[in-house]
């Protein structure tokens, strides 16, 4: 196990049995400030350090009909493959996740995908939702957000909508180490226009495709 976690086991059963319990409930689970500070840090520095060319605009859509629309989405992408420390210690903390999810709610959890986004001033997603009915593919969603000092005024929220009605059952401000978890095919949702820098990770686990 990664040294970026290996300290924090008891806020780890603690924030775990929390998400599941929240995911049982109602779906979802948001968890201020919950992901562990260092490996938040070391995910930070780890994007910081990233030379702007390894974000490439993201695209809409699926497989085959893969397109760019920059009506929809204005972010910039990259995918975490584990090829440093830091990568490693996210997919490690992914891995205890699916773990946990699948011995306490049987989800059936198979693999597990992320990538860093950056959303510069003006950027955007409109309502989307991560995952189809009947297209059994993503069936959780999670997000974590790398932004230090997010002020009143710098934008960004996630919204979260339920499936049923247009309400949006809530807004999450993107601060440092937040993490938010969703059943994919449930909760469409968008993120507000950020007026700076606005850094997170964006990740799904999915079920074995037939
Ligand atoms: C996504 C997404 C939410 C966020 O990438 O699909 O919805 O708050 N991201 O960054
Ligand atoms: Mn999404």
């Amino acid at each position: 196990m990664s040294e970026f976690i290996e300290n924090a086991d008891g806020d780890k059963a603690r924030l775990f049995a929390a998400i599941a319990d929240d995911i049982a409930a109602q779906g979802y689970s948001v968890q201020p400030r919950a992901l562990p500070q260092s490996l938040c840090h070391a995910l930070l520095n780890h994007v910081q350090a990233m030379p702007p060319a390894a974000f490439k605009k993201a695209g809409i859509g699926r497989d085959g009909q893969h397109q760019q629309n920059a009506l929809v989405r204005k972010d910039e992408i990259c995918w975490i493959s584990g090829s440093s420390e830091a990568e490693q210690a996210w997919l490690d903390w992914a891995a205890t996740l699916q773990d946990y999810l699948n011995r306490q709610l049987f989800l059936g959890l198979f693999s597990f995908e992320s990538h860093f986004a950056h959303y510069g001033p003006g950027d955007f997603y409109k309502k989307h939702s991560d995952a189809f009915k009947g297209q059994a593919n993503r069936v959780l969603s999670v997000v974590v957000y790398l932004n230090q000092a997010w002020q009143a005024g710098d934008g960004g929220e996630l919204l979260l909508y339920h499936h049923e009605s247009a309400e949006t059952c809530l807004k999450i401000v993107p601060d440092f180490a937040t993490l938010v978890v969703f059943l994919s095919e449930d909760f469409p949702h968008e993120v507000v226009a950020a007026q700076r820098d606005r850094f997170s990770i964006a990740a799904w686990f999915r079920t074995r495709s037939n």
